[in-house]
């Protein structure tokens, strides 16, 4: 299993969301968070300590999946959450351990 770690612009929630359904992707954590690039890492010194400035506002998709849907799923959140402009976010993939399904005490891809 693996997850799927996406941080993408707020907007293009309920793109991401519709075409990761379409190939069968159904459950996921989205989290408000802030961040920053290559563009918006401005420093800032004050009284003596470098600060960091400019964080904007992100959605921070968390995916759990099988490892056969990974390119699917990176070409499906591509597609929707792609504009074009700065910004647009990025994609990290992570190896998933073990899964487990509270209700049924189902494991692993079964849990998913
Ligand atoms: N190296 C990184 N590590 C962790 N999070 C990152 C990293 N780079 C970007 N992010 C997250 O992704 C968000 C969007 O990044 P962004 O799309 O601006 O990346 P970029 O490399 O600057 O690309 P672009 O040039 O298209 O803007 C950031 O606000 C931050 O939350
Ligand atoms: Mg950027």
């Amino acid at each position: 299993m693996k997850q799927i770690t996406a941080i993408i612009k707020p907007f293009k929630l309920d793109d991401v969301r519709d075409a990761l359904h379409e190939i069968g992707i159904h459950g996921m954590t989205v989290t408000e968070v802030k961040g920053y690039g290559r563009q918006k890492g401005h420093t800032e010194m004050y009284r003596g300590a470098e600060y960091v400035v400019d964080f904007l506002p992100k959605l921070k998709l968390e995916i759990a999946i099988a490892e056969n849907v990974v390119e699917p799923a990176i070409e499906a959140i591509i597609n929707a959450a792609q504009t074009g402009k700065i910004g647009d976010g990025k994609i990290f993939v992570t190896n998933i351990e073990q899964t487990i399904r509270i209700r049924t005490g189902e494991t692993g891809e079964e849990a998913l």
